[in-house]
């Protein structure tokens, strides 16, 4: 089978291609990536020169280069993790998000339609659970959840959801739509809170909570991710939409003392060193209180259950992230300095 992975230099699509690449053989991958910020092509080293891997460098917003790859490479299947990520930065400058996350999706939908017949194929989205907006105190988000996004990057994802949802009633295009909660792991671009956390931690910088900290997310190791989207790719129903979850709803307050006291013990510091650089800073417009994920469907039908706990998860986070210096000064560039600074101009000033 020939898969084309769009997006799999970022963080979730490397941690995807490193496992499948190797394990199968038989099978080819082509990473279509535009090589934005947040991807590393060092995070793809253990695949780079295999003789089933192709990178493509393309933008998948050029539907005439995107329909070039299609016709040249045939694919069998797309995996789809292609997108502008990161909320903060779509509440910032939205437009990169309009166009990759909903524009981007959109081509690639029309040039499976080109290359298939009805019925051929299949188009795995990988998708996210702020699709379905905020949750109270109780209850959880099931695939019947109704859609109810609050940020530029949430209100893009439901579109590219709804998008998908489409081509598959109106022409017969077999997709599967999966909607995850909050990853972390090794090789996360240090702007999202874990690695945010653990590298301000070692430079003794201020470690901005927005709020009062007590929004909760579920955390899923990437790992984990990786393995659910293989699983439903093998597995799941065409036509149908999986939640994916980490059963691991945690305070953001609490992660970052979690942080805080694992990095202490793994690098020497004292702890309350760590603790005393956490900044209250004003809160995100428009942030979402709670995430918490029934994934119940994925378990009964694909036979997918986690396998870290938040606890063996972040150890292994934390130890990456102190044992991989290098990686992370390739990603703090310029272009990441600068918006650190534009984003936490309030922590900053304490340093
Ligand atoms: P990431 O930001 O780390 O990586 C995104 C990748 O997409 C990068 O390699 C980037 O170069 C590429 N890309 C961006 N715009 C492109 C374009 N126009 N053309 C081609 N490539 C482009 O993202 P991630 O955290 O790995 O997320 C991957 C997917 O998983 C996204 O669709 C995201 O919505 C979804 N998701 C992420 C999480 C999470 O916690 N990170 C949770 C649930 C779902
Ligand atoms: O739920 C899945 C989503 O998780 C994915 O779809 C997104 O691509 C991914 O970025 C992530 O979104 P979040 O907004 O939840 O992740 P982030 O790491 O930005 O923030 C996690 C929580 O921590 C959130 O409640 C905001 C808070 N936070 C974040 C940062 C960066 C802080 O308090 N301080 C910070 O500096």
């Amino acid at each position: 089978m020939r898969i084309l992975v769009t997006g799999g230099a970022g963080f979730i699509g490397s941690n995807f291609l490193t496992r499948y690449v190797l394990r199968h053989p038989e099978h080819d991958f082509i990473n279509v990536d535009k090589l934005t910020y947040a991807a590393n092509p060092h995070s793809l080293t253990k695949v780079a020169l295999k003789p089933n891997y192709t990178f493509v460098h393309a933008d998948i917003v050029d539907a005439e280069r995107i329909d070039a790859i299609f016709e040249e490479y045939r694919p069998d299947a797309v995996v789809h993790f292609a997108a502008e990520s990161h909320v903060d930065r779509s509440i910032l400058d939205p437009r990169d998000f309009l166009r990759t996350n909903v524009e981007g999706t959109f081509n690639l939908l029309q040039a499976c339609r080109r290359i298939w017949k009805r019925d051929e194929g299949f188009f795995h989205h990988v998708s996210t659970d702020e699709v379905y907006g905020s949750l109270g105190a109780e209850g959880l988000f099931t695939e019947d959840s109704p859609y109810d996004p609050s940020s530029p990057y949430s209100a893009c994802k439901a579109a590219s959801d709804h998008l998908v949802r489409a081509w598959h009633r109106t022409y017969g295009l077999p997709v599967k739509i999966t909607n995850c909660s909050n990853n972390y792991g090794p090789r996360q671009f240090p702007e999202k809170l874990i690695p945010l956390m653990i590298t301000r931690c070692l430079e003794g910088r201020p470690l901005p909570i927005y709020g009062n900290g007590t929004n909760v997310r579920d955390w899923l190791y990437v790992d984990d991710h990786s393995d659910a989207i293989w699983a439903v790719m093998e597995r799941g129903r065409v036509g149908e939409t999986y939640n994916i979850g980490g059963n691991s709803e945690q305070r953001n307050i609490d992660v970052v003392e979690r942080v805080c006291e694992l990095v202490a013990r793994e690098a020497g510091i004292p702890e309350s060193q760590l603790t005393s650089l956490i900044t209250y800073v004003p809160d995100r417009p428009g942030h979402d209180a709670r995430y918490a994920v029934d994934a119940s469907k994925l378990r009964d039908e694909c036979g997918w259950e986690p396998t870290e706990t938040f606890t063996t998860g972040l150890e292994k986070t934390v130890r990456w992230y102190l044992g991989n210096q290098e990686w992370v000064n390739q990603v703090t560039t310029g272009e990441y300095r600068e918006w650190v600074s534009r984003r936490y101009p309030e922590a900053a000033k304490t340093v």
